[in-house]
């Protein structure tokens, strides 16, 4: 059997099934952290929803982790434990919103609670690209399209007190230029500066979430995973560009394995009882959040416009806490 490329969670993690009967949703579930935290979850007895870009790459992880977990748990049967991993493939392309659609309802007929939903798949730095629904693709992948499974999700996740997980960056900040009429690179357009905005309209989105259904015991939180060196994100990334050579650098000085961010996200989720509000982790740090991603008003501006877009997709009956407030300027 092939040898893991992953380090092993029996090394970093106390043996336990705490999540059994537990539903995870990971986006981008097929490399990267997005890998590391199905393997994860599933390992704590998780059933966990893989949700990839391309339906065949969401069969080969499941294959491999399941390969991997094996390989694991001969290596150290005291500590793993040994029923089967509950991984269920799905496919869904972030860029298409009838893809997103289609996705929604499939899941819904398949389950009515959802636990915790990591919304991380992304993609870095890639040139202008206009989807076919018409969206410059860090804004539809990084963030709308995420945004409309939140709206679409609300009543499983309200079921079990769920979880929503943005995984965004540090780029949300030092990256993003929060600018109206610029949401999409309309007036000026920059790779870094499209996928800092996407990260940031996804941390603005998830706090106004949190603001407006905190009463509804669902709970949004977002994050920075941390120089993670073993993805894929910026693999197509090089040109000897400042953003490129900075990225080298801070791989270097401070990068770790996606296994470690997964187990980061692990110990996020275990602080769900103590989560305030606009909660922000830097790794597993408390952190605080851009002034911009905490502004309302600015909030407010975004939500509208995302809410416009997404106009012919939204769910019926839609709860009133998730209308935009009238007379928003965006
Ligand atoms: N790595 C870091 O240092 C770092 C730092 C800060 C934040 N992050 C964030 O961490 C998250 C995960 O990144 P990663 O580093 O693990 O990158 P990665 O290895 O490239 O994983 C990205 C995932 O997103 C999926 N994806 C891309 N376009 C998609 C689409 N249209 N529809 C559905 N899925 C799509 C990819 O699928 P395919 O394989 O099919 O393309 C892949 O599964 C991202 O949101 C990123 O912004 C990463």
């Amino acid at each position: 059997m092939e040898q893991p490329k992953l380090l092993r969670y029996s090394k970093i993690l106390k043996p336990g099934r705490e999540f059994s009967g537990k539903t995870f949703l990971v986006t981008g579930a097929n490399t990267g952290i997005g890998y590391a935290a199905a393997k994860l979850f599933a390992s704590k007895g998780a059933e966990v929803i893989m949700v990839c870009r391309i339906r065949v790459k969401a069969l080969l992880a499941a294959e491999q982790i399941r390969s991997e977990y094996e390989y694991e748990r001969r290596k150290d049967s005291d500590a793993m434990p040994t029923e089967d991993l509950k991984l269920t493939p799905m496919d869904l392309d972030l860029s298409s919103l009838d893809s997103a659609l289609t996705f929604i309802n499939k899941f819904k007929q398949n389950y009515t609670k959802l636990d915790v939903m990591i919304l991380n798949a992304g993609i870095a730095g890639v040139k202008k690209i206009i989807t076919g629904d018409g969206m410059e693709t860090h804004f539809q992948v990084n963030y709308l399209t995420h945004f409309l499974m939140c709206l679409h999700m609300i009543p499983l996740l309200e079921e079990s007190k769920g979880v929503v997980l943005s995984v965004s960056s540090e780029a949300h900040r030092v990256l993003a230029k929060f600018k109206l009429g610029n949401f999409q690179g309309e007036k000026t357009y920059g790779r870094f500066l499209a996928y800092g905005n996407s990260k940031l309209f996804q941390m603005m989105a998830s706090f106004s979430f949190e603001r407006r259904l905190s009463h509804r015991n669902i709970h949004f939180v977002t994050m920075h995973p941390g120089h993670v060196t073993d993805t894929a994100i910026g693999n197509h990334i090089t040109d000897m560009s400042i953003l490129y050579l900075l990225r080298q650098c801070l791989y270097a000085v401070d990068g770790i394995e996606s296994s470690v961010a997964a187990k980061d996200i692990y110990e996020i989720l275990r602080q769900k009882d103590e989560y305030k509000s606009e909660v922000y982790y830097n790794r597993r740090e408390l952190g605080e959040a851009s002034q911009d991603s905490r502004d309302v008003v600015k909030q407010e501006q975004l939500w509208s416009y995302s809410i416009k877009l997404l106009e012919n997709y939204l769910p019926v009956n839609m709860p009133p806490e998730l209308l935009p407030e009238m007379n928003t300027k965006y």
